[in-house]
């Protein structure tokens, strides 16, 4: 890492004084103490899983709005605090112009990318390294195979109800320029790995080209059985997209044994990346047929790579993402899912107990982890929000879409950010709206 003493030898002077009268912050106050993050490796899955002191440890590295209690952690995670210092310094940096001498930017290419930081996500999530894009977010890598992919009109996409609505509205769109056909596999919520697998199967028609489904829904946290709806995509030619926005940091999986064609995903959710980072996985055979959103002639068209240029994009995120790793593998997969599954139960085994109280995720780890979702019979759900909010300084969120079916509903995300105490607030909270509404 690069200190301002170094930059000042180094004869920038200049450069140096405009840094010092601008007050920025310098690259030595942020040294890395990712040791913090080091998960006690004396200990069974279990035993870790409910360690409140290493978890603590790990809480008290993000910053955390001291009014509320964020239990809405789906849409959006923290990047814990050492990250986005070091993301500021190197905002700093880039506004002065500093950065050409930064060691840190000398491999990032204009994308934001690297072969270093292609080379890190595939060996992260399983695949090769000319599989894999550094993309800015789960939208991003999502458009780029929809709008991407050789489609005719008539050509059907099939995709669910529980699907994300942004993801499903650029299929919209295709279906207003191309002519396409995007037909929703109508799914039970919860639902069990045969229902999913049936749905998707008793759809298919011989005009199906591509179907897409979450890893993991937003709506109600139910995973979807992604390696088998990949072996019956393939049986019939259909290429498998999948919408991983909540898989990287959440879930423990290798991309090569997904059966996928495809994974788009967020880093910053339950990775906890700095905002602005995502990937794009596609399966080597089938990277030609995809067209770039952005071409660039002079990369390979043969490489994932092609994906990745967009223009002039910020360096900040993408240079602490190595930082990003380095916590991940320091806390764990494993250790992470099991931690994010017992928080959950925590939260939904006493609430499933409440007559008043529907669960739409199921509890079998297979199916689900940190999110899930409920209704609270005779409240509704913005307005259970409202009162968490305004009574209790809960944040969770509603879902109230007429469009997904059987969804209306409350949703809760706890994330490495909470505490047992926070969710025995929520616990205590719905228990007194219970008794009093
Ligand atoms: C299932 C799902 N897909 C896609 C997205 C979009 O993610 P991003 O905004 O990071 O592109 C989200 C965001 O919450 C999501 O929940």
């Amino acid at each position: 890492m690069v200190s301002r003493r170094a930059l000042l030898a180094s004869g920038t002077s200049a450069i140096a004084s405009c840094l010092v009268s601008a007050q920025a912050p310098s690259f030595a106050e942020f040294e890395p103490h990712l040791e913090l993050f080091d998960a006690p490796n004396d200990q069974s899955q279990d035993q870790l899983a409910r360690n409140e002191g290493y978890w603590e440890r790990v809480r008290s590295q993000y910053s955390l709005d001291p009014k509320f209690v964020w239990l809405a952690n789906g849409p959006g995670g923290n990047a814990p605090r050492q990250l986005l210092d070091r993301a500021k310094a190197y905002l700093e940096e880039t506004a002065t112009n500093a950065s050409y001498a930064l060691p840190e930017f000398a491999s990032i290419l204009e994308s934001g990318s690297s072969a270093q930081l292609r080379a890190r996500m595939a060996k992260t999530f399983g695949c090769d390294d000319d599989e894999i894009a550094l993309q800015r977010n789960t939208m991003e890598g999502t458009a780029t195979c929809v709008y991407g992919l050789p489609l005719r009109r008539d050509d059907e996409v099939l995709s669910s109800v529980l699907d994300y609505d942004a993801c499903l509205s650029l299929w919209r769109l295709r279906e207003k320029r191309d002519g396409i056909r995007l037909r929703l596999v109508d799914v039970p919520t919860p639902a069990g790995d045969d229902d999913i697998i049936a749905a998707f199967a008793s759809a298919i028609t011989p005009r199906t080209r591509v179907m897409m489904v979450c890893h993991m829904t937003t709506n109600n946290g139910q995973i979807f059985p992604v390696r088998r709806l990949g072996e019956l995509a393939r049986q019939h030619g259909i290429f498998f997209l999948v919408d991983g926005a909540h898989g990287p940091g959440q879930l423990t999986f290798h991309l090569h044994e997904l059966n996928c064609d495809a994974y788009a995903a967020s880093l910053h959710k339950w990775f906890n990346a700095p905002r602005a980072a995502g990937l794009l996985y596609v399966r080597r055979s089938r990277i030609a047929e995809i067209a770039p959103l952005f071409p660039d002639a002079s990369l390979s068209q043969t490489t994932a790579e092609k994906f990745e240029y967009c223009g002039t994009v910020q360096y900040a995120t993408p240079a602490v993402l190595p930082l990003a790793f380095d916590i991940y593998d320091r806390t764990g997969i494993t250790n992470r899912e099991a931690r994010l599954r017992y928080l959950r139960d925590y939260w939904m085994a006493p609430l499933a107990k409440e007559e008043r109280i529907q669960f739409f995720t199921s509890a079998d780890p297979r199916l689900s982890c940190a999110i899930a979702s409920f209704r609270v019979k005779g409240i509704e759900p913005s307005k259970l929000k409202k009162m968490l909010r305004e009574r209790y300084g809960l944040r969770i969120k509603s879902i109230e879409e007429p469009e997904v079916k059987g969804l209306i509903a409350n949703n809760v995300a706890a994330s490495f950010t909470n505490s047992i105490g926070d969710l025995d607030r929520l616990l205590e909270s719905l228990t007194s709206i219970l008794r009093s509404t």
